[in-house]
């Protein structure tokens, strides 16, 4: 690649030699996604745990931009086990969309790719590797096993359509196969139902602006729903909605994960929202998992320094504080990123082995890791 001027900009020259080379690369992968006919047995594989719904295994997602390679996640393991809801939470461009648009092999093409890694999902009868599922099979899966819901409702619904002509049509695309007009109508008002809008007829024939956006979002959610999938991915969910609502879309989407048993990867900066929420909790930071464990874990003995600083930086509700603490610094460039933890520049507990390379993952327990040369004497062998 070419070298970068100490002021940090790239000369028209050396910007065209950075996109010739990218396209070499993406180019070859596309043409292995795009490829038609290939033998199921190239893509299918085994779960490590047949309870999880989802692993991804060191997954490396990377993005061939004309001013170099933005490693958005970089090395991310988690499970997803079946019938959990994990939260994935972690600060503003740390990769937590870009780990759930890989899974749903929805990143924007042809320069972001999935270089490495294994997406393993669980369907009962075979397990799919999704970082090589090419695309012919990859239409079957998503939206039939793997749905998701964005932070914004009108990205997903259409203007111009009427919301019962358009859950109808996610209806017939996935699972309309022998059913009739009039079955489709009776589970699209089934639908509005179980995400608990009462006047279901009536919005049925409403356009989504007639609607306040609590009320796009449970349309989203009914879409999403359609064909019970397995996995339900929601990225900021609530973001977008007053604290009233948000409340009652989470607990619609909790009584909804428990009547089909699908699981949950629900991704927030809102650490109240995960606490209310979550069975698991990943922590990201600059595209990688810091630590991950069970919400009691992380909530009652958060190790790394990112995940107290986060906690740190939450409001509590009773105690009164002159400023709320914000961590220092900010994230490195994700083109240009450090070989020593990515943290160490901003974090205030470092000791003298944090100027050693990237620390390896540490266990805690069972369920708790972390990725930090302070819990190096509980390393396993030593
Ligand atoms: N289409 C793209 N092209 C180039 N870089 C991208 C693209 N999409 C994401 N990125 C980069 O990947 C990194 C991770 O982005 P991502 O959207 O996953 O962040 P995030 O954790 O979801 O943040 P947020 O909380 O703001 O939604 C960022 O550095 C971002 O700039
Ligand atoms: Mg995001």
């Amino acid at each position: 690649m070419a070298k970068k001027h100490p002021e940090g900009y790239l000369t028209a020259k050396e910007a065209r030699k950075i996109s010739k080379a990218n396209r070499k690369i993406t180019n070859e992968l596309e043409k292995k996604r795009k490829r038609k006919n290939v033998p199921e047995s190239e893509y299918t594989t085994q779960m490590k745990n047949p309870e999880n719904a989802v692993e991804f295994d060191d997954l490396h997602t990377y993005f061939f931009t004309d001013a170099g390679t933005v490693k958005s996640v970089d090395g991310v393991s988690f499970d997803v086990p079946i019938g959990k809801t994990v939260g994935v939470v972690g600060e503003s461009g740390c990769g937590k969309s870009v780990t759930s648009l890989s899974l749903m092999q929805l990143l924007q093409r042809p320069h972001g790719q999935i270089l490495s890694g294994e997406i393993r999902l669980n369907l009962g009868d075979k397990v799919y590797d999704i970082a090589k599922t090419p695309q012919e099979a990859m239409q079957k899966i998503r939206g039939n096993e793997v749905s998701m819901i964005f932070q914004e409702p009108m990205t997903s619904l259409n203007p111009v359509f009427r919301i019962g002509e358009q859950i109808e049509e996610v209806i017939e695309l996935h699972d309309g196969e022998g059913k009739t007009k009039e079955d489709i109508k009776a589970r699209c008002i089934e639908l509005l139902e179980q995400v608990g809008i009462a006047n279901s007829e009536g919005v049925y024939k409403m356009f989504p602006h007639e609607l306040s956006g609590g009320m796009r979002q449970r349309i989203v959610i009914a879409m999403a729903l359609a064909c019970n999938p397995k996995v339900i991915i929601a990225d900021e969910p609530t973001t977008a909605l007053d604290v009233t609502i948000q409340a009652q879309i989470l607990d619609l989407l909790r009584n909804l994960k428990d009547e089909i048993n699908s699981s949950i990867m629900l991704i927030t900066h809102d650490l109240g929202v995960i606490a209310e929420m979550a069975d698991y909790v990943v922590v990201m930071y600059a595209g990688r998992v810091v630590e991950k464990g069970t919400a009691e874990d992380i909530f009652e003995h958060p190790s790394h320094p990112y995940t107290i600083g986060l906690m740190a930086s939450k409001p509590v509700v009773g105690k009164e504080v002159d400023e709320l603490y914000s961590i220092p610094g900010k994230v490195p460039n994700p083109i240009n990123m450090p070989n020593y933890c990515y943290f160490k520049d901003r974090c205030d507990k470092c000791i003298e082995a944090c100027n050693g390379e990237y620390p390896c993952e540490i266990s805690l327990s069972e369920t708790h890791k972390v990725s930090c040369y302070r819990y190096y004497d509980q390393k396993e062998g030593k």
